[in-house]
């Protein structure tokens, strides 16, 4: 069974720099001493059933340190290839990353794994966990973590217009994990999807939920910045 990594980082993070003022995508601001997304693309270098990982940049990225990237070896390929939504650039990936594969015959029944270059505090045993518990379930699947919040539906005045009962609900996280084939086609039949699993769920599939954990947060406003470094920079530590 072959595992490939998808990490799609071809936005510009504009709810981040809308209130930071800073011009810097997201993926590349300082966190705990690199570039945000040189942690993700760490954690999944570093985990050894995985067999390559491809980024995913906008053709015109001028922020992507090659330098700093090279350290992390040969599983590391750059395809500049992003799209105008999310959902095209891990489209337009999917299709690239056949080429650069191209010595083998055929790559539809592979597991990709896409991940946001915007979680960086996703770890090894994380990724393990989703391959183990996903298995050969042709659904594929996904980290997410059950809700815990009681939710509010509001109204256009900002008041509450209805409670929403959270028994069942789970938000979704990445890796989202597929067979390239019908993650391809899913997206190709649903390019409007905000991830990979809604694609799938298009074709009536179920991709199973893997319980992570409320570390692997999304980096999306600059609070989330502060807490990721407090993450990465305390993990492992006991709890005081
Ligand atoms: O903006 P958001 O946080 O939802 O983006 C999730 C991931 O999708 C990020 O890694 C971002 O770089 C990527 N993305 C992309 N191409 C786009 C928009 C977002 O690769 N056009």
């Amino acid at each position: 069974m072959t595992y490939l990594a998808l990490v799609p980082a071809a936005g510009s993070g504009s709810r981040m720099g809308a209130l930071s003022g800073r011009a810097l995508p997201k993926q590349y601001l300082p966190l705990a001493g690199q570039p945000m997304i040189r942690h993700a693309l760490t954690t999944l270098c570093a985990t050894p059933a995985i067999a390559h990982v491809f980024v995913v940049l906008a053709p015109d990225d001028a922020h992507w340190p090659a330098a700093a990237m090279a350290t992390l070896g040969p599983k590391l390929h750059v395809l500049r290839c992003g799209g105008d939504t999310r959902a095209h650039s891990v489209a337009n990936g999917l299709r690239a990353m056949a080429g650069v594969l191209g010595e083998r015959m055929d790559i539809g029944n592979d597991w990709v794994l896409v991940h946001d270059a915007a979680r960086p505090c996703l770890t090894v045993a994380m990724v393990e966990n989703l391959i183990a518990e996903v298995g050969e379930d042709n659904a594929g699947g996904l980290l997410a973590v059950p809700v815990a919040d009681t939710l509010k539906r509001a109204d256009e005045n900002g008041r509450v217009r209805q409670t929403v009962p959270r028994d069942g609900l789970w938000q979704a996280q990445t890796p989202q994990m597929f067979r390239h084939r019908l993650l391809l086609d899913a997206l190709d039949f649903a390019p409007q999807v905000t991830d990979e699993a809604s694609a799938i769920e298009t074709l009536r599939l179920a991709p199973r939920l893997v319980a992570a954990d409320a570390s692997n947060l999304k980096v999306t406003y600059p609070l989330d910045l502060q807490l990721a470094e407090w993450i990465l920079q305390n993990r492992g530590k006991p709890c005081r």
